[in-house]
């Protein structure tokens, strides 16, 4: 049994006395101002505001009041926590700010800062060129075909009529794979892809060839044992050779501007009959340099026009070759090389620039050709 209640003096709940309240909150205002951090604030509040603080504590003991004095303890003690947990508040918005601003100046980004950029090559304009070509044939409703590197001798000869003691088959120009009697050789042209196209698809053929070809060169300025070339191939009804003409001069002026044309100049092909050289406008003078010693053209040597490639009607022995009826069929090809083409498009003197592999080379170029 507890002893009977007497009069209720609160000044005697030591955690109520107005000194030890005001000492609590003291204390709590002391920890709350000298909290540097958020997390020592949350020790603090823990201490000072949380559940076991000495106001929480006195809080607790109003309850134990009689009636009479708890309107006045519970003030007291409410105005007491009032003034902590407001200072608690805006200590907390302080310290907050504090790690906002430091926060922003540590991930700050210097958008000026140079950084240390890994160096990017370029596409090589070989590529691009190729591409290029491709582009202007697709739009012509061509396909692009494609063959072997290392070609059986007769696909790279004998079915394009080249004979067997055609200087071209000497080991002076061909890279025999194996031995000179293994049958294989590098290709030495696009052209061995004109049979491969013929004996695997039936006439009407519209179809081009970039590729890769090998002939025994020394590299120099003007040669190189890999080059590129690109051939075309057109089998259908009543193709002439003004189908021809008319086709290189479409490809010359897409390549080199509005109204360049190209000249045909009798020559010989095996596997072509009646053959021609191609020649093209100069681009840059388009004839102006001719004849007009004050006014010289280096692209074209004041020729006016530049040798470009070869081309011709596909010989009937080709298509019978490839098992193609000559009298239902005729046909036109060409051929040039890309380096070449290159060269004179954008005034490179050096055929070995384009073999080397240095980035600077490329990286002129960009990604447009
Ligand atoms: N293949 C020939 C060469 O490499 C180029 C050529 C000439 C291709 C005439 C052709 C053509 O398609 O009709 O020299």
């Amino acid at each position: 049994m507890s002893a009977p209640n007497k009069p209720f003096d609160p000044k005697e709940v030591s955690a109520l006395s107005p000194e030890n309240i005001a000492i609590a909150v003291a204390e709590a205002l002391e920890a709350f101002s000298s909290a540097a951090t958020l997390d020592e604030l949350k020790e603090a509040r823990l201490t000072h505001a949380g559940d076991r603080s000495a106001l929480a504590l006195a809080n607790r003991e109003i309850a134990a009041l009689p009636p009479a004095a708890k309107a006045e303890a519970g003030k007291r003690i409410g105005q007491a926590r009032g003034e902590v947990n407001a200072a608690l508040e805006s200590r907390t918005v302080e310290l907050e700010a504090a790690r906002d601003h430091e926060l922003l100046a540590l991930e700050a980004v210097d958008v000026t800062t140079v950084v240390a950029q890994p160096s990017h090559g370029g596409r090589h304009p070989l590529t691009t060129i190729q591409e290029h070509i491709a582009d202007v044939f697709i739009a012509l409703g061509y396909s692009v075909a494609e063959g072997p590197e290392v070609e059986a001798e007769w696909f790279n000869f004998d079915a394009l009529n080249i004979a067997a003691d055609h200087p071209a088959r000497t080991m002076q120009d061909t890279f025999f794979v194996g031995n000179e009697n293994s049958g294989l050789v590098l290709r030495t042209h696009t052209s061995p892809v004109q049979i491969r196209t013929m004996l695997t698809q039936e006439p009407p053929i519209y179809v081009i060839c970039p590729g890769r070809v090998f002939r025994t060169d020394e590299l120099d300025a003007t040669h190189s044992p890999v080059f590129h070339q690109v051939e075309a191939l057109v089998v259908d009804k009543g193709i002439t050779m003004a189908d021809l003409k008319g086709t290189l001069d479409h490809f010359a002026s897409t390549m080199f501007g509005e109204g360049i044309v190209t000249r045909l100049r009798p020559s010989f092909f095996p596997f072509t009959e009646p053959s021609a050289e191609v020649d093209l406008q100069c681009f840059l003078c388009r004839g102006a340099s001719v004849d007009n010693p004050d006014a010289p053209c280096r692209t074209c040597r004041s020729e006016g026009w530049i040798e470009w490639g070869g081309c011709g009607m596909v010989n009937p022995k080709v298509l019978v070759a490839c098992g193609i009826d000559p009298d239902v069929y005729s046909g036109f090809a060409f051929g040039m090389g890309l380096e070449r083409t290159l060269m004179f498009r954008h005034g490179i003197t050096d055929m070995r620039d384009m073999v080397e592999g240095d980035v600077r080379f490329t990286r002129a170029f960009g990604l447009g050709v």
